[in-house]
């Protein structure tokens, strides 16, 4: 958190001081360039620094550029330039959690060996990308930044709930385009290659090197933080362990399902409304219900976040009958008669499947249904139901599995045709 903060002023700094020499300094390349100056690697170190590409001002800089120069674009080349050196991939996005809800002191990693770019800082730098943007955009008498900063994290800027932290990825994927940040990733290296002897990495690295290392931190970048939903993980809503043994996954799934939770009805458009209940369904799952956990994989709020559940590894309790073969993604509303926010749906419909396909969790030919078609229940309601069957993947029918390892239990149930053990909660 204090690490994007850093960020974030960082980008405010550059947004009150035009004149900085980060934005003059910083090449203007292109991919054009990047042809233009194919370099030789077999020369060594010297000479690579002799072929620097000349600040030729084609088109001048924007400001999202050097926004992006600035606070992105250093840690997200070196991070994956060290990747490319030591044959692994990097990871994006590390979560954490502060060690309580209400007066929290520290903010422990869930990966203690993450790399640079945790979700932290991915977020603290994406927040002084669209703050510096829009302070640069907003005409005289300006507001104060703790205004400015109490609305962005609060309520929305000017009013707008759009525009606040929960939808930076949303706003921040409208701010930049793959090729720019490519081209700044691309030019920091250069940079510092030529300013930081430091940065021992960077010796006897050859441009087109450099370009490729930008071009992969990039494309990561794109499709894995700001093309893909923030979850936020159990830690943070306050979560109860689980209660007994959860079962694993067998990766990938074929199988979505979706859901509403009718109870609660309205749809949570803030964090602590959509913490709490995530708590209230928790615990009516596990001392009502008496199941693990809560029974879903994934809950989708109307506040811009998907909480996590039972996660991506762990065998649900949301579809009687079919819990080991799909992911349950509830919406939290009741969608009876009326539909959730356009964010939500394309949470559900679009990016969630597909950085689960990416990942490497889904069945890129997976299929998307709706609770009630596989168990006897409105569920996710008739008005979104009638949506979901217009989506892609969206799969009318269901073929029964082959009658094998029927239990006793199993065969009570109606719609489903077979049980394996582990879906019967
Ligand atoms: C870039 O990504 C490709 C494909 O994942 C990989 O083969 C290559 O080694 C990467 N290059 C660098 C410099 O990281
Ligand atoms: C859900 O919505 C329907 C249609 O508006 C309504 O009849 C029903 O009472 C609602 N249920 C709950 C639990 O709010």
């Amino acid at each position: 958190m204090a690490q994007g903060v850093l960020w974030i002023l960082l980008g405010l700094l550059l947004w009150s001081d035009p004149g900085t020499g980060l934005r003059d300094g910083s090449p203007d390349v292109t991919t054009a360039d990047i042809g233009a100056n194919t370099p030789d690697a077999t020369k060594g170190c010297p000479d690579v620094q002799a072929s620097l590409p000349d600040a030729k001002a084609k088109s001048p800089p924007t400001m999202v550029d050097s926004l992006l120069a600035v606070t992105l674009a250093g840690n997200l080349g070196l991070t994956f330039l060290r990747g490319s050196q030591t044959q692994s991939h990097p990871d994006l996005g590390t979560e954490g959690c502060w060690d309580q809800l209400s007066a929290p002191r520290t903010f422990t990693l869930l990966d203690p060996k993450a790399s640079l770019l945790t979700m932290a800082f991915l977020n603290g730098a994406l927040d002084g990308v669209i703050l510096g943007d829009y302070l640069s955009r907003t005409p005289e008498p300006r507001p104060s930044l703790s205004h400015l900063l109490s609305q962005y994290y609060g309520a929305g800027v000017a009013r707008d709930p759009g525009f606040r932290s929960n939808f930076r990825r949303q706003n921040g994927a409208a701010l930049t385009s793959a090729s720019i940040l490519a081209q700044q990733v691309w030019g920091t290296l250069v940079l510092l290659q030529r300013l930081e002897p430091v940065h021992l990495q960077l010796q006897c690295m050859s441009q087109e090197q450099l370009a490729q290392v930008a071009a992969n931190a990039t494309k990561e970048f794109t499709e894995a933080f700001l093309g893909c939903p923030a979850i936020h993980p159990r830690c943070r809503w306050g979560a109860a362990p689980y209660r007994g043994r959860p079962k694993l996954l067998q990766l990938p799934l074929g199988f979505l399902y979706v859901h509403h939770t009718y109870v609660p009805a309205p749809p949570c458009t803030d964090f602590t409304r959509c913490a709490a209940n995530m708590r209230s369904m928790q615990r009516y799952h596990q001392d009502t219900q008496g199941w693990g956990d809560i029974g879903y994989s994934f809950v989708v709020g109307s506040d811009g976040y998907v909480y996590e559940g039972r996660g991506w590894h762990w065998v649900g309790a949301h579809t009687l009958g079919h819990n080991s073969r799909g992911f349950g993604v509830a919406i939290v509303g009741n969608y009876t008669a009326a539909l959730p926010t356009e964010a939500a749906l394309r949470t559900v419909r679009d990016t969630l499947p597909s950085c689960a396909v990416r990942a490497g969790l889904l069945r890129p030919d997976y299929a998307l249904l709706g609770h009630r078609q596989l168990v006897r229940t409105d569920c996710p309601g008739d008005a979104l139901f009638d949506l979901l069957r217009t989506w892609p993947h969206f799969t009318a029918t269901v073929k029964p599995r082959p009658a094998r390892s029927v239990s006793k239990r199993s065969r009570r149930e109606p719609p489903p045709r077979t049980l394996p053990a582990t879906d019967l909660q």
